[in-house]
């Protein structure tokens, strides 16, 4: 299985979202027809009252192109962790709109936004957050497990083959290498073939040899699976990685680039 498989797990999306924005222009540049993965409009995030108030998100438009890698790059403070928890339903906008394929999230109940970010949305978290007594193949079904989905085993096996931890899937965490904990934690954000997979910092804590290794292993997710991957992350040698960067100061996007091409 590939890219097909992603493609045809994933429920149709809506309408055409271009709004003819440097970012709806990029979004329809590179997949041609394809809507993107997530529309976001004059998203807002604000946080306290009165004189202590932090706008976090101000107005903040954005197109997720689907299939792409996109890295979220900028101050610390600048809104980075705010705008990827407001997109993958982790966190709620004071105003404006997400949509998820045909989903305005923004609508949603917490009960549907836990369903959404369950079956819809993968995670991949700084500290990987694998659970210690289960094994690799348990701690990558976990999320299928959760909601009561069915295994499609040859899609486990395409996925731990590509990311070459086919043989050790009855390990537990604590016999693996940090790569291969890595490498299982983004394997069970994939397990689900997620709409959209979310990296907040996945490299922040690691060694190069093992960063490279993530960025590695997300880059393969987009080229071989199609998936889309928005990371966000500190060093500009990762988000390079990407196939877009976008920069983000006082909670707004100051810098939109396409990298595509480059690499
Ligand atoms: N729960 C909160 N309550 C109050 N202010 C908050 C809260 N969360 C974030 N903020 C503020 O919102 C702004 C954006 O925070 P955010 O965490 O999105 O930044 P960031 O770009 O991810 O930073 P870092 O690189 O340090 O992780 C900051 O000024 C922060 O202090
Ligand atoms: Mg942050």
């Amino acid at each position: 299985m590939t890219s097909q498989h992603l493609a045809s797990s994933t429920p149709s999306d809506g309408p055409d979202g271009s709004t003819g924005t440097a970012a709806g222009a990029l979004a329809h540049g590179a997949t041609g027809t394809e809507a993107p993965a997530i529309i976001a409009r004059g998203i807002t995030r604000t946080y306290g009252t009165g004189a202590g108030v932090v706008t976090a998100l101000d107005h903040v438009d954005l197109d997720v192109v689907r299939g792409a890698f996109t890295a979220i790059m900028g101050p610390s403070g600048s809104g980075k962790s705010t705008l990827l928890h407001t997109l993958a339903g982790l966190d709620v906008v004071d105003g404006g709109s997400i949509r998820i394929g045909d989903t305005e999230i923004t609508d949603l109940s917490d009960d549907a936004l836990t369903v959404l970010r369950r079956e819809r949305i993968g995670f991949v978290f700084q500290s990987f957050n694998l659970l210690p007594m289960l094994s690799a193949e348990q701690n990558i079904l976990l999320p299928l497990e959760l909601s009561g989905k069915r295994v499609d085993r040859a899609w486990l096996e395409t996925i731990t083959e590509a990311f070459g931890i086919g043989d050790r899937l009855s390990h537990l965490p604590s016999q693996l290498s940090g790569g291969q904990v890595q490498r299982v934690a983004i394997a069970r954000a994939l397990v689900t073939s997620p709409e959209v997979v979310f990296a907040d910092e996945p490299t922040g804590n690691l060694d190069s040899q093992t960063t490279e290794e993530v960025l590695e292993f997300l880059r393969l997710s987009v080229d071989q699976f199609g998936q889309t991957v928005v990371m966000v992350t500190h060093e500009r040698d990762a988000a390079e990685r990407a196939d877009r960067i976008l920069t983000l100061a006082d909670g707004r996007i100051a810098n939109d680039e396409d990298l595509r091409g480059q690499r």
